[in-house]
């Protein structure tokens, strides 16, 4: 399982010393939530952000757009060392255009889907993708409920990868915590986002990881 804190969730005014605390905690990703006001009701921060952290973390930096124009600003986040890229299929871009040109440009091209979207509409995509993200919460904020369907649909995704043949990740994003992460893993999950379950653990961000750990089996 691979852990993915959303920096949405960080002390922006600290980032540098959250990137290091994660780091050091046994994070494996760092998830950025980068909102454009326009495909979702957030605006949070753009490429400038991973670029200003990217010379301090060795971490994978999973850049989440969602922005209904990923394409336009593509360049601009692998010019900042994202690592995984990943847009909506419901973004107003193509997403065969977008997971093209990430992996064009040799980084990992993500494909996410919010709770409303069936998963078969990623079925055509699949061939396309390293990362699948499922979203657990309608995207624009921390802090949400885990939305129920959430494991079936995980499930759905592993077995349409199973049926291509593809190995992909298989990414939960929102709403994920100790309860519920046993059933995503059985699901097929195999990276997990956390942001407030994470960040607000009352013993920090190692006893957090490690309790995420204990889940695997
Ligand atoms: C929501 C973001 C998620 C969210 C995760 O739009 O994509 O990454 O910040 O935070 P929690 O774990 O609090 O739902
Ligand atoms: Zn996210």
């Amino acid at each position: 399982m691979l852990i993915a804190p959303s920096m949405l969730c960080a002390d922006f005014a600290n980032l540098k010393r959250d990137a290091d605390a994660l780091q050091e905690a046994g994070a494996d990703w760092l998830h950025w939530d980068c909102m454009d006001g326009h495909f979702v009701p957030n605006l949070t921060h753009g490429p400038i952000v991973l670029k200003a952290l990217r010379p301090y973390s060795p971490l994978v930096f999973n850049a989440h757009l969602m922005i209904s124009h990923p394409l336009q600003y593509l360049d601009d986040f692998l010019e900042a060392g994202a690592d995984t890229l990943t847009a909506h299929i419901e973004a107003s871009d193509d997403a065969r255009e977008f997971l093209e040109a990430v992996r064009e440009a040799g980084k990992l091209p993500g494909l996410a889907v919010n709770p409303g979207t069936p998963a078969e509409q990623i079925e055509p995509l699949l061939p396309l993708c390293d990362v699948i993200t499922v979203m657990g919460v309608e995207p624009g904020f921390a802090g949400q409920s885990f939305k129920a369907g959430t494991v079936e649909k995980t499930a759905e995704v592993r077995n349409l990868a199973e049926a291509a043949g593809r190995h992909v990740h298989i990414q939960v994003d929102g709403g994920v915590s100790t309860e519920n992460l046993p059933a995503l893993l059985a699901a097929g999950a195999d990276v997990v986002v956390s942001g407030s379950w994470l960040f607000h653990h009352p013993r920090g961000f190692a006893a957090a990881i490690r309790e995420l750990r204990a889940l695997e089996k």
